[in-house]
């Protein structure tokens, strides 16, 4: 799959905020940061934590278990205890819809 897929509406993603949701049986986590959409699985790679529970300070998303954080816009680890990426996902907005390239 290398196509778009349409995720969810722009506007349900709160400004400076994380929400989870479930795409093509997939748990993900979108992110806002300053009118950017980011997305990343939402299950941190240390543990069974989800990150669209956890605090999002600018690009940083820190997981609520552990306090691990990962850079939301490529997905690298950037506070211990987590030591694995997480995925990312590309996106774009296209008429207030985000979409996911998934593939
Ligand atoms: Fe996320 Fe441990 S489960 S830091």
């Amino acid at each position: 799959n290398t196509g778009w897929t349409d995720a969810a509406n722009f506007d349900d993603v709160p400004a400076d905020d994380v929400i989870g949701l479930v795409v093509e049986g997939r748990d993900l986590a979108l992110y806002n940061v300053d009118g950017s959409i980011y997305a990343t699985d939402n299950i941190c790679t240390h543990g069974h934590a989800r990150l669209c529970e956890g605090f999002l300070e600018g690009h940083e998303i820190e997981c609520p278990l552990h306090q691990g954080r990962f850079d939301v816009r490529n997905g690298a680890s950037t506070c211990a205890p987590v030591t694995e990426a997480i995925r990312s996902y590309p996106v774009k907005i296209e008429g207030g819809r985000v979409f996911l390239s998934l593939g």
